[in-house]
């Protein structure tokens, strides 16, 4: 092989995103959690790697007393313990922290904002002044009571400053359609929808961005992506923790709000989606909406015969006793809250139609893995097939989104030897051994893309409110309904039996995540 057949050279599509107009980034929430342990490293890591533009500036806001010193100390123990490379480079941290400062208020307080209004007028250059990143790490039911004191303030506008100001707002978009319609309200309240970028960290990960260069830049795969060929899908997002000290959230929010809603609906979108006619954000984002909208709505009486709950029960994870979930911190003894769900979706287009998409989450299983599994039909059980005593593997390929992030594809193989013996072998595509480690954090890339103003990784209003209505169509048939037997499941098993029977129906099985070694 020439080294071009070994390793073709890489296209760029576009340019590399390289930041050149100076802006200022203000989160709102900047004493708490995601600041601390995402923002800053995600943050710190783009000006380390000289994606930051040349000018900016960093103003955090909260209540807490502290000053533009205190602040920056907080954040560099932080970096020390969330940073991806280690140890932090102390001239790059230096650097980058006169960038920092804070601003101290109450985000109901109009006064605060008057506050933060000067501090940017202080800045020289008139970028810094009107192009404008808002970060809203706060509380959801504090977006609109923020975007009013900007509009009022004259900080954010849609009609005609010079400057662009953009807002980032976090998960959760409400807990149904409804709240999540009025979320929406408040957000386009006093700005345009594309001015608001909402986060799914899920669409920053490198893997979930390579889906699409995935299926639309490689022939032999596209062809086979539809019903002629594919006899189902699964995707597992499995998590390897249970709820421990989050249980307060979690009996408001359950494995399907929590992670079906979101993430892993955005991952169907990705891997059923028709090709978009660019790669323009719109165009993206159309298909996705086109794909959900697809998904055949489920009654009340599908409900009950496609998708399953779960909760578990003590067990040991890994050699580690591990309470029930009823037994958990700020959790109700008799909740009925699911930590687990599965579910089968059928898509009614004409690339999808009857084929099934098996989704599931849940807490407490064995390993946190998350992957996306294509199984295409079988051959005819002729030749090979027909001699086989047991059925022989049809092919698989598995997107692994992490961990061992990569691409296997499963087909069978002889085995040698002077008997004829077919068995299944893989092919692994691993990114660390074709790439390196370098892979940046979700974050890194989500907000790179938003001050660059490409809303293609953000999901658009209709996403949320079109996922928003098949969850609440599952959620309207589980209403009032206790857990029956078959729906729990042991702390460090692969979930409830009934999950199994969901697919043993259509003569099919879950398979565990694929492990790397
Ligand atoms: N943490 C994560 O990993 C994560 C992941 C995904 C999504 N999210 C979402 O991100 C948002 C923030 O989460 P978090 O974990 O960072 O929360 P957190 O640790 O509770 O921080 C909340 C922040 O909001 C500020 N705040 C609250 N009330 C305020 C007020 N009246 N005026 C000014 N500031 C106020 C707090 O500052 P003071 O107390 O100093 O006022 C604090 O900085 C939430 O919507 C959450 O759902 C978080």
């Amino acid at each position: 092989m020439t080294p071009d057949e070994h390793n073709g050279p890489a296209c760029n599509i576009g340019m590399e995103r390289k930041l050149t107009e100076p802006c200022s980034i203000i989160i709102f929430g900047a004493s708490g959690d995601l600041t601390a342990r995402k923002l800053i490293p995600a943050l710190y890591h783009l000006f380390k790697d000289q994606l930051m533009p040349p000018a900016f500036r960093i103003i955090g806001f909260a209540r807490r007393e502290k000053t533009d010193d205190s602040w920056r100390q907080e954040l560099r123990a932080a970096l020390e313990e969330f940073s991806r490379t280690k140890p932090v480079d102390e001239k790059v941290w230096g650097d980058f922290a006169a960038n920092l400062s804070y601003c101290r208020g109450d985000l109901t307080d109009a006064a605060a904002y008057d506050a933060l209004e000067k501090k940017l007028s202080g800045f020289q250059s008139q970028p810094l002044r009107r192009n404008l990143l808002f970060y809203l790490a706060t509380q959801p039911s504090q977006f609109g009571v923020v975007i009013e004191k900007l509009h009022d303030s004259h900080l954010l506008s849609h009609d005609g400053h010079p400057g662009w100001q953009r807002l980032v707002v976090e998960k959760p978009f409400g807990h149904d359609l409804q709240s999540a319609h009025s979320l929406n309200g408040e957000l386009t309240r006093f700005a345009q929808e594309r001015q608001v970028f909402r986060i799914d960290h899920y669409l920053g990960k490198e893997t979930v961005q390579n889906i699409l260069m995935f299926r639309f830049s490689n022939s032999i795969f596209e062809k086979l992506w539809n019903r002629n060929s594919v006899e189902y899908v699964q995707i597992t997002v499995s998590e390897r923790l249970g709820v421990g000290e989050r249980g307060g959230y979690y009996e408001e929010a359950g494995a399907l709000r929590d992670m079906v809603q979101n993430h892993i609906l955005q991952v169907l979108a990705l891997i059923a989606m028709e090709p978009p006619v660019s790669l323009e954000a719109e165009s993206v984002r159309d298909e996705k909406v086109k794909l959900l909208k697809s998904i055949r709505p489920l009654r009340p009486a599908d409900v009950a015969r496609q998708v399953v709950r779960g909760q578990y029960f003590a067990g040991v994870v890994n050699g580690e006793p591990r309470p029930g979930y009823r037994q958990e911190p700020k959790v109700k003894t008799d909740s009925n809250v699911e930590t687990y769900v599965a579910l089968k979706l059928l898509i009614d287009n004409w690339r999808w139609s009857d084929v099934p998409f098996y989704l599931r989450t849940g807490k407490n299983l064995p390993m946190s893995a998350s992957e996306v599994r294509i199984r295409f039909r079988p051959t005819p059980s002729v030749l090979f097939a027909a001699q086989c005593e047991h059925k022989l593997d049809p092919n698989a390929l598995t997107l692994r989104l992490q961990p061992n992030e990569g691409i296997s594809l499963r087909f069978n193989g002889k085995v040698p030897g002077l008997s004829v013996g077919v068995r299944p072998v893989r092919m692994h595509f691993s990114y660390d051994s074709e790439f390196g480690a370098y892979t940046p954090e979700a974050y890194e890339r989500l907000l790179l893309e938003a001050v660059a103003g490409d809303a293609t990784l953000f999901i658009r209003r209709d996403e949320v409110e079109t996922a928003w209505q098949i969850v609440d169509s599952i959620r309207a048939g589980w209403s009032g309904k206790a857990l029956s037997n078959r729906e729990f499941y042991a702390a460090g098993t692969w979930g409830p039996v009934a999950a199994d029977d969901l697919l043993a129906q259509s003569g099919h099985a879950w398979h565990e995540p694929l492990v790397i070694a």
